[in-house]
């Protein structure tokens, strides 16, 4: 890409996408919290979390501070938690140190900075020579070089290219760069439609010109996922206008996440619960849910005759809901 091209693209972004609000607030803080949360989830989803996220934890030390069921909580909405658990732990990290690290390998370090964000963090935070390759900018950059390998494998010969300045030869803004490719990603070279003809970059792109930019990257064709059935009782068991909830263990699925008691029906029996032996599940009202492979149906049943660990119990009042990460299934079961 020549410096003409790329300001024309820069300039075609600018003109467009210069609102987001991460753009109007910038700082490192602001651009590594922007940058896990833009990983896997869409820009108008971050947008409104991004800001509550950022009042709740206006710098590193707030963050640093906070405890991890303040971060869970404020990271309701855009799923994936482990992010959520590696910014925590990097800006632990970080509010340690004397400053933001500011090279690759210092970020790196880092656990909970891949790859990703620590050239975003360089790119867009610091304006540094950097390409922090998401799908959007492999694509993109697929597409106008001509590389025709299978999607999440042209990483590789952009990154390489983009180090031996073969692919951007002279220094321009690389937070602009960077951002401006992530728009075109986003708009007018999407993966299943692109608009070639609005496109700035139209006049260079090789796989336009060979008639190839809808199938670049190439796809494998993914077989389609049979979600498994499973069924689960939720138990609401209250006291004293409590509610019995209990942690889920460390180093599991959702570690540390609320649940209601919850127990695993198979073949509609429950062995695990010997009083409902007495009458049948399947009488329980339910509500359906999905996560990953799963299609749950949650069979709700009101009890005050359960034994839990109490070392794994956690009684909370309505009014304590909205300071604890409780799941979209938990919240619809209990009606908040
Ligand atoms: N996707 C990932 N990072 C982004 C950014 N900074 N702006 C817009 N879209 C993005």
């Amino acid at each position: 890409m020549n410096v003409s091209l790329a300001q024309k693209l820069i300039k075609w972004s600018k003109s467009n996408y210069a609102d987001l609000p991460w753009r109007r607030q910038r700082s490192l803080y602001t651009t590594l919290v922007s940058e896990i949360m833009l990983q896997q989830t869409t820009v108008s989803t971050v947008k409104p979390r991004f800001l509550s996220f950022i009042k709740k934890f206006p710098d590193i030390s707030a963050l640093a501070c906070a405890s991890e069921a303040e971060v869970l909580k404020a990271w309701e909405g855009l799923g994936y938690y482990s992010r959520a658990r590696r910014l925590h732990f990097a800006a632990k990290k970080i509010d340690l140190m004397d400053g933001f690290p500011d090279t690759f390998e210092k970020l790196i370090e880092i656990k909970g900075i891949g790859k990703y964000t620590a050239n975003a963090v360089l790119a867009i935070g610091m304006n540094k020579r950097a390409l922090a390759i998401d799908a959007n900018i492999e694509r993109v950059l697929a597409r106008y070089l001509g590389i025709y390998n299978y999607k999440g494998k042209c990483g590789e010969e952009i990154d390489k290219g983009f180090s031996s300045k073969k692919i951007l030869d002279i220094d321009v803004n690389f937070r602009d760069l960077n951002e401006s490719l992530m728009d075109l990603g986003r708009t007018y070279c999407k993966a299943n439609k692109v608009n070639c003809i609005m496109c700035p970059l139209k006049e260079n792109c090789l796989s336009l010109k060979e008639n190839k930019e809808l199938s670049t990257p190439q796809r494998l064709v993914k077989k389609k996922v049979i979600k498994e059935d499973l069924n689960i009782l939720r138990v609401i068991y209250q006291r004293s206008n409590k509610y019995l909830f209990f942690k889920r263990p460390k180093g599991k699925w959702l570690q540390d996440q609320l649940e209601l008691p919850s127990f695993i029906i198979a073949n509609s029996k429950l062995k695990q619960y010997p009083l409902l032996k007495k009458f049948s599940v399947q009488e329980l009202p339910h509500i359906e849910s999905t996560i990953t492979k799963y299609k749950i149906k949650n069979y709700i049943l009101n009890t005050n005759s359960i034994k839990l660990d109490p070392k794994k119990s956690v009684w909370l009042s309505s009014d304590d809901f909205e300071n604890h990460h409780l799941s979209s299934v938990t919240k619809k079961i209990l009606n908040f």
